[in-house]
């Protein structure tokens, strides 16, 4: 996609700075708008910083381009597309989408990037094309990882999930379509379920918090991060591949699947994450843990892109 686009960024928090990064830094024009006192400011010095680690593009020309609306509609009133990270509160983000629908040309999509509300649940208050309001969900720290997921609405016109897709793709990032509508789409819900066993581990104490992101960052996490769980696995089968994998180690597979636990973060397991993550950090820097996960974040996506996967 060449065209430029004029997007809105509607909240400016942690998730709205990463986006404004990203369709800056391809070279489209911003317009965001945020209510709290000084957001202006704070989003300025936080695109400045995403655009020093990326190291992509014209910083001085990706500034130029970023322009800070005196209110919603005002931000969205000649979008192309728009994006929305107000607060995970589903009253909020339904009155600002009413809004913007009201506000915004016909043509515009309206994406919001809530991390488990249904776009359904999200269109219920607009009124004139509630159609065009989908998910589009990142994940952090969105200024680096790829993924987002597109999830419409069963009214989403098949044009409106093409565009989305491209226009998202037009700024390097890897969408998916999620089909349907479900709690926490689809990646929350497959994080959701290695947490549950790692919090029943510990639970059970079988196993330390550490022993745990040693088991899947040393593990299946390095080769995941490269191919995904599933065409994995099917390389482990050799020359059989998928189904010689699932003829052979399907039935010891199930009996492990029926012994998952299921938990409850109650007060007693809480703790005991709690203090599992802060043994595991004792002595160390967060902000430094951070900094360094997005020099290697970087790292592997570059490798990705050395090797095609990537635009
Ligand atoms: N933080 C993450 O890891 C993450 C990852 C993926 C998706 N998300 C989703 O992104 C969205 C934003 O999350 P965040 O972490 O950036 O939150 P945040 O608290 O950092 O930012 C939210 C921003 O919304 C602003 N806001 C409040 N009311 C508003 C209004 N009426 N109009 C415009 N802006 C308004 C706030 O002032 C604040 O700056 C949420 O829906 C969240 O679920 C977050």
């Amino acid at each position: 996609m060449s065209t430029t686009l004029k997007v809105a960024i509607l909240g400016t928090g942690v998730i709205g700075a990463a986006w404004a990064t990203g369709f800056l830094t391809a070279g489209h024009t911003v317009t965001a708008f945020d209510p709290a006192d000084g957001a202006e400011a704070r989003l300025r010095s936080q695109v400045e910083g995403n655009l020093e680690v990326t190291g992509e593009g014209d910083i001085t020309s990706a500034m130029e381009r970023l322009h800070f609306a005196g209110s919603l509609a005002e931000s969205v009133g000649d979008a192309d597309f728009v994006q929305e990270n107000g607060p995970e509160r589903l009253d909020i983000k339904q009155s600002m989408l009413a809004e913007t629908d009201s506000a915004v040309p016909a043509s515009a999509i309206i994406a919001s990037s809530t991390s488990g509300f249904a776009p359904s649940e999200l269109a219920t208050k607009a009124t004139n094309h509630p159609e065009r309001i989908v998910v589009g969900h990142p994940f952090n720290p969105a200024h680096l990882v790829p993924l987002v997921e597109l999830v419409p609405t069963p009214a989403t016109p098949a044009e409106v999930v093409k565009r989305g897709l491209e226009i998202y793709r037009s700024i390097g990032k890897k969408p998916i379509l999620v089909r349907a509508e479900l709690p926490g789409h689809v990646t929350n819900r497959l994080q959701a379920a290695l947490w549950q066993e790692a919090y029943s581990l510990v639970d059970r104490g079988m196993v330390s918090v550490e022993d745990i992101d040693t088991a899947i960052s040393y593990g299946p996490g390095l080769r995941w991060a490269i191919l995904g769980p599933l065409v994995q696995q099917g390389l482990s089968g050799g020359q059989g591949g998928m189904r010689h994998v699932l003829e052979h180690l399907g039935p010891p597979q199930e009996v492990w699947m029926r012994d998952l636990g299921q938990v409850h973060l109650g007060e007693e397991l809480t703790d005991k994450l709690v203090a599992g993550v802060d043994d595991e950090l004792e002595g160390k820097d967060p902000v430094l843990i951070a900094k360094q996960r997005d020099e290697m974040l970087l790292e592997l996506i570059a490798l990705k892109r050395k090797y095609g996967e990537l635009p």
